[in-house]
Order: structure tokens, then sequence, then C-alpha cells
């Protein structure tokens, strides 16, 4: 572990009479490569330019970040480990256990992250006390978006149960629309299988199966139901499902081909880059039931030499969690600041129903991690689910089936 103070000094190359400050340097590895993503990160690159840092990009392509983990582990076995990496959940601590983060709590300390952020999320920042990551924003995972002119045009309101979405997708179908844009992809059929579960299962069934991982619950009634959904729904995507990226799902229901798409928020970025309203073009709402499914995106620094790295960690943390950076990042990303001090008056309804819920849910005990987007589980874990998940939709594997695997893999993985 590695401390270094950064206080109060900007990290702009500064030069006094005898003092040289190193010039903040970072490399950068993150999966941010759509079309919304890339807009959204470009911003951190410019606040990091405007404040005299040298960024080296490292984008690893890939939604959910998967191929990003790999790279990142490569990198880190080969004793080359990045500056600044995007990381989040329990992966944080999982990297930490491993001895190869750097503390930040330095720049935390100085810039009283702990009087901004909520603690649901900065305790994900912490490792043993010390802060070991910064927080971006706040995504939220179970969202339900829609084509409004196709919508309205086939006389159907966004569903608020899943009998509704199930009725109104057949309707779709019928009138030749594809009810559900999705792509075939492990981490895409979690998220989908996640909202559905949440729904379903309700925030305490939820919890129990996705943070607790309660037996009886992950085997119950109400998962085969989950299961049960998950096929119908799987008889609402397009043949050509399979491998399709997520941003591309999002265009389909962009351009009318498709009605519906259940992702997390990431996708609103999609369509306001590609200059579409809220209310006017495409509609949000949360899937059916209650709760919030939420996946908190933040920056880990690894420990590496060199005080213009340093520096450029120290930098790097402290724009991430500037409230100039929460709000503009966010108002691209989809998502809401981290941050409880950034004013949300230039956001969308979409962003101010995040919000909202967030609050009536943390208030109401159901504000929950998000197990597709590596909030609740470690990867072992996560994977075992994810697995099971994704064999069930693209097979004829009963939900009687699946509930009994899901249990074995979540045994084999303790
Ligand atoms: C990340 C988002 C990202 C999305 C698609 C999620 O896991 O939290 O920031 O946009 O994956 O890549």
């Amino acid at each position: 572990m590695k401390n270094y103070v950064f206080g109060a000094v900007s990290a702009v190359a500064l030069m006094s009479a005898n003092v040289v400050v190193a010039e903040p340097k970072a490399e950068v590895l993150h999966w941010w490569t759509s079309g919304g993503e890339a807009r959204s990160v470009a911003v951190l690159q410019q606040e990091f330019a405007d404040n005299g840092g040298t960024w080296t990009d490292m984008p690893v392509a890939g939604g959910g970040g998967d191929a990003a983990m790999s790279a990142l582990r490569a990198r880190v076995l080969a004793g080359n480990a990045p500056t600044a990496v995007q990381l989040k959940g329990p992966a944080i601590q999982e990297w930490y256990e491993e001895g190869v983060l750097a503390d930040i709590s330095a720049v935390a300390e100085a810039e009283g992250w702990a009087d901004v952020l909520p603690a649901s999320i900065a305790g994900h920042m912490q490792c043993e006390g010390s802060w070991c990551a910064a927080p971006v924003n706040v995504h939220r995972v179970d969202w339900i978006w829609a084509n409004a002119d196709v919508l309205e045009a086939n006389g159907i309101a966004m569903p608020t149960t899943w009998d509704e979405f199930n009725a109104a997708a057949e309707k779709l179908q019928g009138a030749g629309i594809i009810p559900l844009a999705h792509g075939g992809q492990a981490w895409q059929d979690a998220t989908v299988f996640e909202a559905v579960a949440l729904g379903i299962l309700g925030a305490d069934g939820f919890r129990k199966a996705f943070v607790e991982l309660d037996e009886a619950t992950l085997t119950s009634d109400a998962m085969k139901s989950v299961f049960d959904q998950m096929r119908t729904l799987r008889g609402f995507v397009d043949p050509n499902f399979p491998g399709r990226d997520w941003n591309l799902a999002t265009a389909m229901v962009m351009n009318g081909e498709a009605a519906f798409q259940i992702m997390g928020d990431w996708a609103k970025g999609e369509f306001l880059a590609a200059g579409k309203a809220p209310g006017e073009d495409f509609l949000c709402a949360s899937v059916p039931g209650e709760g919030f499914l939420y996946n908190v995106d933040s920056f880990a620094m690894f420990d590496v030499d060199g005080e213009d790295n340093q520096a450029g960690q120290a930098l790097l943390a402290k724009l991430i969690v500037g409230q100039s950076f929460q709000k503009v990042f966010n108002l691209n990303k989809g998502s809401i600041p981290a941050r409880v001090d950034v004013a949300l008056d230039e956001f969308d309804s979409c962003a101010h129903l995040s919000a909202e819920d967030m609050a009536a849910s943390s208030e109401g005990g159901s504000l929950l991690p998000s197990y597709a987007h590596g909030m609740a589980l470690r990867g072992a874990q996560s994977g075992a689910i994810t697995d099971v998940v994704t064999s069930h939709f693209n097979s004829d594997m009963s939900s009687d089936e699946a509930v009994q695997q899901l249990a074995t893999a979540i045994a084999n993985s303790l």
C-alpha cells in the first residue's frame, strides 16, 4: 500500500524556488466505448488535461466490463498495473486483499468525501477503514426503456406489471414489431434476470437470494416464477439476438425496430447522445415491483511507482468526486451523481425519478446492490449465478432444473 500526501496542493505542475511538483500522469483502464459512454469519459479526460494532467487511454470494449477485468488481471500479473482502473463493488476489496491498491485517503480526507457521499456508497469505497476507490455515479439497473411513438401507435401504456408487459409484447409481436431488444451476452441476460427477480421476489426476497445467497429463496417457487418469466421474455426477442452489444439493442428501440429494452440507465446515455428526448422520443419506467438496484461506477488506483503517476492518481481522485465533474459526467452518462450536494435542476425526468426512488428505497429498506453489475457478490458467486441464468435463457432448461442448478452452483462457489 502506498500513501501519498496531496492535501490542498493542486496537482498542476507547480514550480517554486526549490520545489518541483511532478506533472500528473495517468493510464486509465475503462470499458466506456459506446457513443454515450465515450462522451462521458471525455468529460474526465478534459478536466484532467485542464488541470495539467496527461491521460493515456486504455479502453477495453465490452459492456459490463468482463473483458476489461480480464485485461486488468493480465496487466497486474505481468507486474504492470495501470494507474487508474474502472472497478466497482466487492471487486475493489478483492484487489485490495491482493495488496495492489493505492490508499487515496489523503485526497478523500482533504476533499471531505465522508460528508458528501451517502454511507451506502462510501462503504463500497473503503477497505479496512482507508479509502481505496472514488465513486463516479449511481446507475440504476432496474429500468424499462421504450420507443414512445411505437407504444402510442399500438395503443400501449408503459407496463406496470409483468402481466401487462407480456400482454403488450404479444400485441407488438402481432403488429410485426420486436417486443424486446436484447443482446445475448451473459451480462445482459443477468441484467434482465435481476430486474425480473426484483419485481417477482420483492426487495426482501432479492436480498435473501442475491446478497445472502439463502438456499431456500434460491430454490423457491418465486424463483421458479422468475425463470418462467425469463422463458416468456425469450419468446419476445428477435432471432439475431446472440452476441449483440447492448448499445445496438438500444439503437433498435431508438429507430422503432423494437419497442422495449430492459437495461440500466447507461442506455439513457445512448438515447441522449443520439439527440433523443425523454418523455418525447423515449420513455423510462422502473421495472414492475418495488425497490432500486444500484450500480456505482468507481475508480481504484493501483500501487505504481513514480511521483508523476501518483500525482495523476491524486488529481484523478479529486476530480472524480468533484462537484463539477459529477454534474457534467452524469448528465451525459445517464446516471445520477454519487455526491448528495449536486443540484439536479439540469437533469431530466428519468434522473429525477431515479433520485426520488433511490431516496425512498433507502428509507424503506429496498435499496439493493446489483448482483449483475458486481455490486452484491464476489466474482465467483456472481459468475456462478450468471452461468445458470444464461444457460437457462439459451436452452430449453425447465425452471425446476434452473433453481436446482442455481443452488448447486452457489454451493460449489463458496
Ligand atoms: C457500468 C456502466 C456501463 C455499462 C455498459 C456497467 O456495468 O456500470 O458504466 O456503461 O456496464 O458497459
